[in-house]
């Protein structure tokens, strides 16, 4: 059993955009701003941090998907994942300002960027927040964002991860390029940086020639919070080589507890011990005072939600034209497509279940997309997310809101109290770091070695 001084962790869930796992969300009567309206962030920022969350967390893609039926109409005329979205790093930046503990991460894609840039502007983060930035370490997903940048498609997806592998590789040779006591900064005496605490880096790779150092000493974290989200096998070797907090989706305790004693042991096997890093897996809560209103509001929510939508949504995200068939079209016989990969096809029908069609699918998916739905009180709430997290199911939650900022305000004042009386969660910030809050020490060498 858990060991009663482990603590749940909780993220708030975000894109700089007008939906989240619901689809619903921009056009919700209880969402109060839109999108491009940056108190919108600094609102959910402050009931983030009023709750004590660990952080919040903003995914991101970079182009309009146009894999539903070769269109982007759908998209941009009911607002899918992909319609729109500001860029989430000058958005933390700015929150950077107006919270003090919060952690603030952010989506960037290694397929698409180079690693000078990530550097960079991390290190930036590092220093504007005072040690509370991650990193979300995403390959990207579909065909639309290689058009972005000259690419007719996406590059295959085991190269991708390969790409990603020495992407960090040469990224925390960059952040290693200072020692912490490289600045001396020293008014007195003239004297700024010491060469001799500077590392030059030498980098020549499949994907990368980098030379060195930074031209910038690192903040106060050293390197962001690790973050990564990907279910494949190779998607989940890159997570037990690199992450410190992994996001991940699971339809039930048993299958998360099977995700995530895959990945700690995949963490042994490389070297690292396996509480270096905090599974957080996904959950949209509906907070009643009674059960009955809880699920009023969740079935009000969903109404709201198109299935075409969710449907786009799912072409973009799986890189494939769910268009080419009828709506009613059953699932079980999806999954003998061959032009989907063998994983997504078992998968995308145990979501379904039995006699699901590709208009049920989508549903779900514009509703929440697989993230699955918890109604009750706070009380009851906090029982469920009691019971996954004792299963060792997960190390925290990542918390998916179906209003803004609404979502977030009725779980920290209903559920985060419930969770503190369990004697599961924080009663105040113990640290000032994004690593203080997840209780981690940061990567080691041998991640960078292995
Ligand atoms: C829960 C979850 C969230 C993700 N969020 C993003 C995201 O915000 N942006 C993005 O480009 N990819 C995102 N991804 C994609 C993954 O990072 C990864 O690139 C993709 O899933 C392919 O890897 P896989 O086959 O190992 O899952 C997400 C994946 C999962 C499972």
């Amino acid at each position: 059993m858990s060991s009663p001084h482990r603590q749940i962790h909780l993220a708030g869930f975000l894109i700089a955009g007008p939906v989240v796992h619901s689809h619903a969300v921009w056009r919700h009567p209880l969402t109060t701003r839109r999108f491009t309206d940056p108190r919108l962030y600094t609102e959910v920022a402050r009931v983030l941090e009023g709750g004590l969350f660990d952080f919040v967390f903003f995914a991101d893609r970079l182009g309009v998907s146009d894999q539903l039926n070769g269109s982007r109409d759908v998209s941009f005329r009911y607002g899918s994942q992909d319609a729109a979205r500001l860029d989430p790093m000058p958005v933390v930046s700015y929150l950077a300002a107006s919270t003090s503990r919060l952690g603030l991460g952010v989506t960037r894609s290694t397929t698409y960027f180079q690693p000078n840039h990530i550097v960079r502007s991390f290190t930036t983060l590092d220093h504007l927040s005072a040690g509370r930035g991650a990193w979300n370490v995403v390959t990207s997903m579909n065909d639309s964002e290689g058009r972005m940048f000259g690419q007719p498609e996406h590059m295959d997806h085991d190269r991708r991860y390969d790409r990603a592998d020495e992407f960090l590789e040469v990224a925390l040779k960059l952040w290693r390029s200072w020692d912490a006591d490289a600045l001396i900064h020293d008014k007195a005496s003239g004297f700024f940086v010491d060469p001799a605490r500077i590392h030059p880096v030498q980098h020549k790779g499949t994907f990368f020639e980098v030379e060195g150092p930074m031209n910038m000493p690192p903040g106060p974290a050293g390197h962001p919070v690790i973050i990564q989200a990907g279910s494949s096998g190779r998607g989940r070797r890159f997570g037990a080589r690199w992450a410190e907090a992994i996001f991940t989706i699971n339809r039930d305790i048993e299958e998360a507890r099977a995700f995530r004693s895959d990945v700690r042991a995949q963490m042994a096997q490389q070297g690292r011990a396996p509480d270096g890093c905090r599974i957080l897996t996904a959950v949209m809560p509906f907070v009643g005072r009674t059960k009955a209103e809880a699920i009023a509001r969740r079935d009000e929510h969903n109404a709201l939600a198109r299935p075409e939508l969710g449907i786009a949504t799912m072409s973009g995200q799986l890189n494939f034209d769910f268009g080419v068939y009828d709506g009613a079209t059953l699932v079980a016989e999806l999954a003998e497509d061959v032009a989907l990969p063998y994983a997504v096809r078992e998968k995308l029908a145990a979501i379904g279940g039995p006699g699901a069609t590709l208009d049920s699918l989508g549903r779900i998916w514009a509703s929440s997309v697989r993230v699955p739905q918890l109604v009750g009180t706070g009380a009851e709430i906090a029982r469920e997310l009691a019971a996954w997290f004792e299963a060792e199911a997960c190390d925290g939650f990542v918390i998916s809101p179906a209003y803004l900022p609404g979502s977030f305000a009725e779980f920290a004042s209903e559920v985060v109290p419930e969770l503190q009386r369990l004697g599961l969660f924080r009663k105040t910030y113990a640290g000032t770091t994004l690593r203080d809050h997840l209780g981690l020490t940061g990567l080691t060498h041998e991640a960078v070695a292995a």
